[in-house]
């Protein structure tokens, strides 16, 4: 069944407490509820249905009367009074046999929970959707030495603990962790002056693995302060590490449930981007506290509201405790990776969707991503005080209520007087625009046309022009900047913009700071690509020029078997001997656009990729560069050398990763002796790591990779590394072979999500691999996501978007995708996730 937007309605009832009690037992949990619920006036269905999967139901009673609903497989209705009424339930439910990990379930010997989006029907009867809220007390029974909820703890005995929540919150947000943990406490003091006990909870021998995050959750409660004037609510907020996760955290009420992989952090078994997406998802999800939680969503369409806003929320954390520019283009290069291919193929869907089978399939890189984009644009378009102005009046106007796109974009058209009609597009229509900019100069006047158009995206056949705000500044000759940024508002499907008193043709800078979502056409030729990568003030688009001509550089190597340009060469020698660049934004530069990067734009200008031509002609390129640049590398390696204690910061993060990729270019020319030093020398894991996939990528390292295996066998997320590094550093042939080796590995626990997306994912990402003109690559994915459905839905629906770009290949691989695709489709019981997601793909 398909759900809609436009059919919303209200719940019948409202909820003013909830009571719950927990006798937790492996494979009997028992769930008793007591809840109170009045007629909703606002409401005129006054159906009660309560959502309710996987339960037993024990007994229920309405006023303390037992009653028998009519039981579903989804739910129960019952006949209620109309008038304010207690309802009651027991239920028994098996988290030690819950593998979709959704719900309260079990992993290590230890109870937990994932609510968000629908899991709490798996918990017990209740209208589990997220306008309706209340506030929860929760007793959980359990001979378990922790035992935590949401809230505030409201007391405690030998066996039992119980926690109160005072603020209303919908059910998507409750939490239980109950366990053999161990706390690393923290303390902090509130610009009020209240003061919270911070814990992040830990399996015995993750503590050395605990100070990371602490710090980087005082930071985040800091600068939510300093920056939003947001103040934390509880006496109490507790983070709580866990192993099986289908996600990477959850941001429960005052009760953070982690993915150990967000959360543990040590140099020994971390690297440098494990440190720095840890410190962005504890800020997210504790910045959720403000734009979630006390401002929830009315109905799952409105999912960007909340994460959208807190995504860039984090994004703007990140850009302030590290650096601007490389967050920004870290940023770009994640939204053309991940955004830019769902937004153009057949799981194209609006920022806001207007329908959905199974609302977990739209956690996606559009409502989060691009959601985040349609923010830092509104933010660019009002300016920074009107942003302020609007963001305090939507946490004053909306505060404890469940809320739509609409809300959020009146507090905007309210402090600002700005018609946000058209702007709304963004959340409506899907695609990603393109802008095509054409150049005039004449009589001293230099004209900049602007052309925008979004193709046909599955649903939408007409688009209408967005409002994009183009970020525009102009160099001389000279490369002198002769016209600082300004943002052009595009709001027609044509514009030109005319700038006069320009002694000579400028050149110009266009979509500075990447300041819309948009693929830009701009004809530059490499030359002028050249001109800006030197001379550009603008620190995104001077990467953007050498990535550009990197991609050019690229595109013509594979349709024309062009030998690598000069212009590219010459501009990387350049950037690397440049030691006034900031490292990290070097070693950004010298990186490429990913081999499925190139067989979009390769489909779009309406070429047949070949992924082996891709690989090949992004190997040339690599060794030519290696080439070109060598007498430098020696001076680079030592210069990169850092003898000052490891810190996790941006500053050393970006040395060692300009010495990685100095590294890399060393071992294509000396086969790895350089590399194997490096290893040797490792006393942190971005070092050891860096080195091994140097060696392995050089066609070495055979016995670095056994000993780094034994030396690492214990901890669970570096055997996690270990097991993608093969695989994603595999050549095209060996790829599938390296995938099904690993699969039979006795550490291979396809059960454990990240363990089984180590191996799995990392094929998908072998772009030439995965694509073996053969297919087996697809058949060998194929079989794993039909093993892993019925065990857990939601990782395997996930990852069908593996082949979502299938109609870009040549008819052979086109064919041999479909038929997997097909042969899923065709699994009997196939979860409505995994269906949803294949029919989508196939365009059913
Ligand atoms: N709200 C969580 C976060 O963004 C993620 C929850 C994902 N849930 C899901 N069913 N996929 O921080
Ligand atoms: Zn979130």
């Amino acid at each position: 069944t398909t759900i809609y937007l436009k059919d919303y309605t209200p719940f019948g009832y409202l909820v003013d407490s909830v009571h719950l009690t927990f006798d937790l037992a492996d494979h009997a949990t028992r769930v008793t509820s007591r809840i109170a619920f009045r007629p909703n006036p606002d409401a005129t269905d006054r159906t009660f249905f309560l959502h309710g999967e996987d339960l037993t139901l024990i007994r229920a009673a309405i006023d303390g009367a037992e009653i028998t609903p009519d039981v579903t497989e989804t739910g129960l209705t019952a006949e209620v009074p109309n008038a304010p009424f207690i309802w009651e339930a027991i239920v028994e439910i098996d988290p030690g046999n819950n593998t979709a990990l959704e719900g309260l379930y079990m992993s290590n010997g230890m109870y937990c929970t994932q609510c968000e989006a629908e899991g709490f029907r798996k918990i017990t009867y209740y209208p589990d959707r997220p306008d309706v809220m209340s506030t929860f007390t929760v007793r959980i029974n359990g001979d378990l030495p922790v035992l935590l909820s949401n809230g505030n703890p409201s007391g405690k005995g030998k066996g039992w603990a119980e926690w109160t929540d005072p603020w209303p919150k919908p059910a998507y947000l409750f939490a239980l962790v109950a366990g053999d943990l161990i706390a690393h406490p923290g303390q902090f003091t509130t610009m009020s002056g209240r003061d919270v006990a911070l814990n992040l909870w830990v399996r015995p021998g993750d503590e050395e693995k605990c100070a990371f995050g602490m710090e980087a959750l005082k930071k985040s409660m800091k600068w939510d302060e300093d920056v939003y004037g947001r103040e934390y609510d509880l006496d109490v907020f507790n983070i709580v590490a866990v192993d099986d996760f289908n996600m990477g955290a959850m941001e429960n009420k005052g009760l953070n449930i982690f993915n150990s992989s967000a959360v543990l952090a040590s140099p020994e078994t971390s690297t440098d981007d494990n440190f720095e997406r840890i410190e962005a998802i504890i800020a997210h999800e504790y910045f959720h506290n403000w734009t979630g939680n006390r401002i929830t969503c009315r109905d799952w369409f409105q999912l960007c509201l909340k994460e959208g806003l807190t995504v860039f929320r984090d994004a703007e954390f990140t850009s302030d405790m590290r650096s601007a520019p490389v967050k920004r283009i870290h940023d770009a290069i994640d939204l053309r990776a991940r955004q830019f291919p769902e937004d153009n193929g057949p799981l194209s869907h609006p920022v806001r969707p207007e329908s959905f089978q199974e609302i977990n399939n739209f956690y996606t890189a559009t409502v989060y991503e691009k959601g985040a984009e349609l923010i830092g644009m509104l933010k660019r378009l009002v300016g920074d005080e009107a942003y302020k102005q609007a963001l305090d009046l939507y946490f004053d106007r909306h505060d404890g209520q469940a809320c739509t796109i609409e809300d959020w974009l009146k507090v905007f058209e309210d402090t600002t007087g700005r018609d946000l009609t058209q702007f709304k597009r963004w959340y409506s229509q899907s695609g990603t625009p393109r802008v095509t900019v054409s150049e005039d100069w004449a009589d001293g006047v230099y004209t900049l046309t602007l052309k925008q158009r979004t193709d046909p995206t599955p649903g939408q056949s007409e688009k209408l022009p967005q409002v994009i705000p183009v970020a525009v500044g102009l160099l001389s000759p000279n490369g002198d900047e002769v016209r600082p940024t300004e943002v052009l508002e595009l709001t027609e499907a044509e514009q030109s913009f005319e700038f006069t008193g320009l002694a000579a043709k400028p050149v110009a800078s266009i979509l500075r700071d990447f300041s819309a979502p948009v693929i830009l056409e701009h004809d530059h030729t490499d030359a002028e690509r050249a001109f800006l990568l030197a001379h550009d003030t603008d620190p995104f688009n001077r990467w953007q020029a050498g990535r550009s001509l990197a991609q050019d550089t690229l595109l013509r190597m594979i349709k024309h078997d062009a030998a690598p340009g000069a212009d590219y060469l010459d501009g990387m020698l350049t950037v690397l001997r440049d030691r006034d660049l900031d490292p990290a934004y070097r070693a950004l530069m010298l990186g490429l656009p990913t081999q499925s990067e190139l067989a979009a734009a390769l489909f779009e200008s309406g070429e047949t990729p070949d992924p082996m031509a891709i690989w090949t002609a992004v190997e040339t390129l690599r060794q030519a560069t290696a080439q070109h640049v060598q007498d430098l590398l020696p001076r680079l390696l030592s210069e990169t050398q850092i003898d000052a204690p490891f810190r996790p910061d941006a500053e050393q993060a970006g040395k060692r990763a300009l010495g990685g990729t100095v590294l890399y270019l060393t071992s294509r020319l000396d086969g790895g002796i350089k590399a194997a030093e490096e290893y040797a020398a490792a006393d942190n894991m971005t070092r050891q790591l860096t080195a091994l996939s140097c060696l392995l990528r050089a066609g070495a390292g055979q016995a670095e990779l056994t000993s780094f295996y034994n030396q690492w066998q214990h901890d669970r997320l570096v055997v996690d590394k270990w097991f993608a590094l093969q695989v994603s550093t595999a050549t095209p042939e060996a790829t599938v072979d390296v995938t099904r080796a690993l699969t039979q590995h006795a550490d291979f626990n396809w059960k454990n999500p990240n363990r089984f997306r180590s191996v799995i994912s990392a094929l998908a990402m072998n772009h030439a691999g995965f694509h073996r003109p053969d297919g087996a690559g697809y058949e060998l994915l194929a079989d794993w996501l039909i093993r892993l459905d019925p065990v857990n839905p939601q990782t395997t629906a996930r990852m069908c978007s593996a082949f979502q770009t299938w109609k870009r290949y040549d008819a052979e691989r086109q064919g041999l995708m479909q038929a997997q695709l097909t042969r899923i489709a065709e699994t009997p019981n196939l979860s409505r996730d995994t269906t949803e997601m294949v029919s989508r793909i196939l365009g059913a």
